[in-house]
């Protein structure tokens, strides 16, 4: 694998999840893989679980790691072209692309939708550039349309709990506060796409997502009838895709509860704020997958920076 920037990047999901699963069973089996070899972690946007499984990932595999907070630390980049650089950014993605290839061997990148321009998020910028001027392989840690890693995670979290073949999977819009991006849904729903699974998504009008990547797939509007008979529900929020980055409603009736999920597994990618997407007798019972999802992460990065060390 050279770089990894979406989950259809992967050949073989069926293949990578089991991989990912004996990784798991013995992480440091690879530990010569990255002797003398660095990655660099750059985050221009917060992060928890993706820093430190990622983190975690590289260990195991024998990288060393650099991390950089590019957000608040690195000097703010210019991206167009033939620009002349006399306003608010100091640094070209040309230059710091390149520079940052001298110091390491792989890049890992987060950088979020601004949900303030579709067109501009959908250009992938900051991954696109780093595509453009790096000469190493590149990670997606999640950007503007699609965090594969975590649908990575999520896949080997279904592969573990399945208990039947063809399990019902839901995936849920919950409300929010803030305008969220899509990227987590997206590459669940490509994920989904690529699972023998009935599968199933429930949102108020209003919510669909990109069509280009929910074609062919159920969608529900009544979040009691999609969940019937439920084996997973995988509960997320995302702005509107069609009002681009706008919250239409906060309808407390979509919250995630008990009695909903019924016998299902609950998933979230996490972070999860309790009692508005989802209340606490969830997240607080055994139905809930979220923190063996969140430990997913580490083997879920680990396989993939394993096919970039041995392509
Ligand atoms: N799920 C996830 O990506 O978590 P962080 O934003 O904390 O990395």
């Amino acid at each position: 694998m050279k770089h990894f920037l979406s989950i259809t990047d992967i050949p073989d999901l069926h293949q990578t999840v089991q991989e990912a699963i004996a990784l798991k069973n013995n992480p440091y089996a690879f530990e010569h893989l990255g002797n003398q070899k660095t990655i660099c972690l750059l985050f221009f946007n917060n992060s928890l679980r993706t820093r430190l499984s990622t983190k975690k990932a590289a260990i195991h595999l024998g990288l060393h790691v650099m991390v950089m907070n590019f957000g608040s630390e690195g000097w703010q980049l210019e991206f167009a072209d033939g620009t002349t650089m006399n306003h608010g950014c100091s640094e070209h993605i040309k230059e710091a692309a390149r520079v940052v290839s001298q110091f390491a061997d792989i890049v890992a990148i987060r950088a979020f939708a601004g949900l303030v321009d579709k067109k501009t998020d959908e250009a992938e910028m900051v991954l696109s550039g780093f595509l453009k001027y790096a000469s190493i392989p590149v990670v997606n840690m999640e950007s503007s349309v699609g965090h594969p890693l975590q649908a990575l995670a999520d896949a080997i979290t279904l592969a573990e709990h399945s208990t039947g073949t063809q399990p019902k999977v839901v995936l849920s819009w919950a409300p929010h506060p803030k305008a969220l991006p899509h990227a987590v849904a997206n590459s669940f729903i490509q994920m989904m796409q690529r699972q023998d699974a009935e599968f199933v998504i429930t949102h108020p009008k209003g919510y669909e997502l990109d069509p280009k990547i929910t074609k062919d797939i159920t969608i529900v509007h009544e979040q009691e009838t999609a969940l019937e008979n439920a084996n997973f529900v995988y509960v997320k929020n995302w702005s509107s895709y069609q009002r681009y980055g706008k919250v239409l409603t906060q309808d407390p009736e979509w919250m995630m509860t008990k009695q909903k999920l019924g016998k299902a597994k609950f998933m979230h990618c996490l972070p999860v704020r309790r009692n508005v997407v989802v209340e606490d007798a969830v997240l607080d019972s055994e139905q809930s997958l979220c923190i063996d999802q969140a430990n997913n992460r580490t083997y879920a990065a680990q396989i993939i920076l394993k096919k970039i060390l041995v392509p």
